[in-house]
């Protein structure tokens, strides 16, 4: 089959969830992705932040094969050693005592957000059930998650949404003040949004939230699973602000490119849970686990949120120097290897004029470039990017 027919038959065959690219990706190696005809793009978009260590790092190959000869799977009817592993390293390496284990971003918020309400019944009774989310946030996909996302757009035709949620503007710490109620039990939002345009929270409104939080007994729920593991300079975005959160929902890059998702949080409100309160077939699985503990074995052992703080501080100076010279592009947005920028229309153009020239990138909320590349990525990759980039923005002018 050509390309063309290849893309052809996947159309009538898979439903129409996605706007894809006329691409077939077959082979990755750190940044780079091969397509089907053998050209080779440099990768800006890491599998949406999941590749973080690159594609097909040798570590991780070696680690998935030979857990695979091993043990793939087993229910968590019984223990597993990978599981263990990896949740040792999530809570040595964080603010948390304890882990739960699933398979994806939108099933570790659907656990976060369980878990508050399970911890809001006990402590306080069944009115307790209320959670505050902010504007522009993404928490994934499922009906639950979709409540606790505020684009309209990806909610529109699922309505009834279970309800419970309440949204306000992002760092306003007025509104949210104002929407605190006897039903709040948790406040969740990303500390640097991804989908969002890469808005980060402001210190003011984190103090905010702290204070709330406090004053009323109220959870903290932070989805990290765009913004951990290094992405943002340091372990964990929370770090980078005075605040503790008391449930954390991670993914993406925890088992760089394998599907995983987990919830960890205090001992304090993980009691709430008991032994058929929730539960998951794979979540945890001993294949999942062991790419997971090879992956932020080697973030540690890489020291990677050093790197993503100093390089992508090179990465935004060199965006800035864009910003200077185009009057179109406004801002760089985020920070680290979480990096955006802001132009004056909306982005596709951009996207598919680097798609052209070898560069694969991504746009978000219209008129945002995005750009979280594999965190492996080298100054020479950067280099390259930026030179594309400037080549194309300078066609435009
Ligand atoms: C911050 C955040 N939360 C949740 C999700 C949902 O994760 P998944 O697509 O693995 O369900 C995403 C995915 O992009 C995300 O960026």
């Amino acid at each position: 089959m050509t390309k063309k027919e290849f893309i052809a038959a996947s159309e009538k065959v898979f439903m129409n969830t996605y706007k894809r690219v006329p691409v077939v990706f077959v082979e990755g190696k750190n940044c780079t992705l091969v397509d089907s005809e053998g050209n080779k793009y440099l990768d800006m978009v890491g599998g949406l932040a999941a590749s973080g260590m690159g594609h097909s790092p040798d570590f991780l190959v070696d680690a998935i094969q030979s857990q695979a000869a091993k043990l793939m799977h087993v229910t968590n009817y019984y223990w597993n050693e990978p599981q263990y592993d990896l949740a040792m390293l999530l809570v040595d390496n964080s603010f948390a005592d304890k882990v739960f284990f699933c398979n994806s971003g939108a099933e570790a918020n659907e656990a976060a957000i369980k878990l508050a309400r399970k911890y809001g019944y006990k402590h306080f009774g069944e009115s307790r059930y209320e959670i505050i989310t902010v504007s522009e946030s993404f928490h994934g996909r499922t009906l639950g998650t979709l409540s606790a996302t505020a684009n309209e757009n990806y909610r529109e035709g699922y309505k009834p949404l279970p309800g419970g949620f309440k949204q306000v503007p992002f760092n306003d710490a007025e509104a949210l003040e104002k929407s605190i109620t006897e039903n709040t039990c948790a406040i969740m939002f990303e500390p640097l949004q991804g989908e969002g345009g890469l808005t980060p929270a402001s210190t003011q409104f984190v103090e905010k939230v702290k204070e709330l939080a406090e004053k009323h007994q109220l959870l903290i729920i932070l989805d990290e699973i765009q913004c951990g593991f290094g992405r943002t300079g340091t372990m964990f975005a929370y770090e980078q602000f005075d605040l503790k959160p008391d449930i954390m929902s991670l993914a993406k890059t925890m088992a760089g490119g394998f599907p995983i998702g987990a919830i960890v949080a205090t001992d304090k409100v993980a009691e709430a849970w008991k032994p058929g309160d929730h539960g998951t077939t794979f979540g945890g699985n001993p294949l999942a686990c062991a790419a997971g503990v090879a992956t932020v074995k080697e973030i540690i052992k890489q020291n990677i949120p050093e790197k993503a703080q100093k390089d992508g501080e090179y990465l935004k100076e060199k965006l800035d120097g864009l910003v200077e010279k185009y009057p179109f592009v406004n801002k760089t947005k985020g920070k680290g290897f979480m990096i955006g920028l802001e132009l004056d229309f909306p982005g596709n153009e951009v996207v598919e004029r680097a798609f052209e020239k070898g560069l694969i990138i991504n746009c978000t909320s219209g008129n945002i470039l995005r750009f979280v590349p594999p965190m492996v990525i080298t100054r020479e990759e950067i280099d390259h990017f930026i030179q594309i980039l400037d080549s194309i923005f300078s066609d435009m002018k």
